[in-house]
């Protein structure tokens, strides 16, 4: 259970059960997914893992231009700590580098402590606190990563 891949269309229903089954109410619909996968293809990347067989966690990278931004990583409950997270992350920021990006930046709940743990093992800092940006006493953590 290793690697990871880009995602096609065919992929939609696997990453719509993984959006249900990471983010609840917060879920991202199959529309957005959809245009995540097709929209922009230049300014996006969406990868999933492992690289055979059934889709188990997936991340969407988006290069606007120099600096990208990791706008989505999630894994299947079910398959939580066996460093799918950890490999979809580092895949991401390769691409991030191949496509000519200086730095990662990334958006986190600030009581995420799993997601936090990830980012801060794979070299990201904090750099700011944004307050409420998830919602009344929701709070973001800023982080950066120098690719
Ligand atoms: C955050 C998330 C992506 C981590 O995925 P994962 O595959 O479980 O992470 P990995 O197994 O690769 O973990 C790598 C390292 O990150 C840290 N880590 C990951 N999850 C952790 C947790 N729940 N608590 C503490 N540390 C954690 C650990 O250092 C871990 O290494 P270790 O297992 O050797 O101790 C996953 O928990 C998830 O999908 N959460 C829900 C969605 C989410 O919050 N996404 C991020 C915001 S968009």
């Amino acid at each position: 259970m290793t690697g990871t891949r880009p995602a096609g269309v065919d992929d939609l229903p696997a990453l719509a059960a993984l959006e249900r089954d990471c983010f609840g109410a917060g879920a991202w619909s199959s529309g957005i997914l959809a245009a995540e996968l097709t929209g922009v293809p230049d300014t996006r990347g969406v990868l999933v893992a492992p690289a055979t067989g059934g889709v188990q966690a997936y991340a969407v990278l988006l290069v606007p231009a120099d600096a990208a931004d990791l706008s989505r990583i999630a894994v299947s409950p079910r398959a939580r700590r066996r460093g799918l997270g950890r490999t979809l992350l580092a895949a991401t920021c390769a691409q991030a580098m191949t496509r000519g990006c200086e730095r990662m930046l990334l958006e986190v709940q600030a009581d995420n402590a799993g997601a936090l743990a990830l980012y801060a093992e794979a070299g990201f800092l904090r750099i700011d606190l944004r307050r409420g940006y998830y919602g009344p006493g929701r709070d973001a953590v800023v982080m950066r990563l120098r690719l």
